[in-house]
């Protein structure tokens, strides 16, 4: 009977080293199946009953049950402190979880290149006096050209492709000199106009060509409106978006039939001292065409040339940008391409 003694101390001190060591609730299930299972440890000490005499079974009996509820007792203990442990850590875990350290990967807003470009621009002239006006991208022969000297067959309307529409006429407009046109019918002189937008060429596209870009006209009309106004407003407008207050410019002969003279203007390359390969080692860029508005274009919007002159410019924004932020493709701008426009 010594053997029935034996194993249930062997069972207590097993059970209690066993249950110790469980740190999770799999490993406390694992000892209760081996333990206290219906196979267990316990159900093969208390099958030993039914073998014992009746006066044994009064002994031990009692005894086998007294170590059934132990060893039951024993679990249930450790069950509960093992949902209190892990209630404490779960506590701890939220206690000590920083939400300032949380930074979410996800993508800002911005603005367009586009956009960033033209609200430069525009702070630019607002600064120096212009009104910021729009104009139609669909326009008619006569604000496109007729209105800017070229009638119909001028050999200056073969270097702007145009996209012609189905009605008679109309057209998308080829570059945003039509806006002089709509600004000098409608406004009081003396006028200070800036018109960014969007222009159209019927043209094949490569790196520095596309068949949509953005442009943008300046006008100023007022009495005694000389080249040197030209100047001087250029360079302080190129001087501001670049940045450059040494940024010198300089104008060559050019020719647009809506200005006489007309000029090209060039400022200092911004990036070099000796030439560099976006001025191709020139040290001079071209930047905008330019010029004093026509007397026939101030007579065709009802404007005494002999009371009034005034100078225009024109600029590819694009141009502009590309120059700036050195982008080798025009058709990046409007390629929607994220890696791209998220550089802005
Ligand atoms: N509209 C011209 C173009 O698309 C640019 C331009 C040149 C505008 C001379 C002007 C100007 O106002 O005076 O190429």
């Amino acid at each position: 009977m010594n053997a029935i003694k034996n194993n249930l101390e062997t069972f207590k001190q097993e059970l209690k080293v066993a249950l110790e060591l469980a740190t999770s609730p799999t490993q406390l299930e694992e000892v209760r199946i081996a333990f206290l299972g219906r196979n267990g440890r316990i159900a093969t000490i208390m099958s030993v009953i039914k073998d014992l005499s009746a006066e044994d079974k009064r002994t031990f009996g009692p005894e086998l049950n007294a170590c059934k509820v132990w060893a039951e007792l024993a679990f249930q203990e450790k069950k509960e402190t093992l949902i209190k442990q892990e209630i404490l850590r779960d506590t701890m875990r939220k206690q000590l979880f920083d939400v300032t350290s949380y930074k979410p990967q996800t993508l800002t807003g911005k603005l367009h290149i586009y956009t960033q470009i033209i609200q430069e621009l525009e702070d630019i002239f607002i600064s120096m006096g212009y009104d910021i006006v729009d104009g139609p991208e669909v326009e008619t022969d006569y604000y496109n050209f007729q209105a800017l000297n070229i009638p119909a067959d001028h050999p200056a309307r073969d270097m702007q492709d145009t996209f012609w529409l189905d009605t008679p006429g109309m057209l998308l407009r080829t570059q945003t000199s039509p806006a002089q046109i709509h600004a000098m019918e409608k406004r009081e002189l003396p006028l200070a106009i800036f018109s960014p937008g969007r222009v159209y060429r019927c043209e094949a596209t490569d790196a520095s060509h596309d068949f949509m870009f953005t442009q943008a006209e300046g006008l100023f009309i007022d009495k005694k409106v000389s080249i040197a106004n030209l100047m001087a407003t250029a360079q302080q407008f190129l001087q501001k978006f670049f940045d450059r207050k040494d940024l010198a410019i300089r104008v060559r002969p050019g020719y647009f039939p809506f200005v006489e003279p007309g000029l090209e203007i060039d400022g200092s390359c911004p990036f070099c001292v000796a030439g560099c390969s976006i001025c191709k080692k020139t040290g001079w860029i071209e930047l905008l065409g330019a010029g004093l508005v026509h007397p026939n274009v101030l007579r065709y919007c009802g404007i005494d040339p002999e009371k009034y002159s005034g100078f225009a410019f024109g600029t590819g924004l694009e141009r502009l940008a590309m120059i700036k932020h050195g982008i080798n493709d025009i058709r990046l701008f409007h390629s929607s391409k994220i890696d791209f426009l998220d550089q802005f």
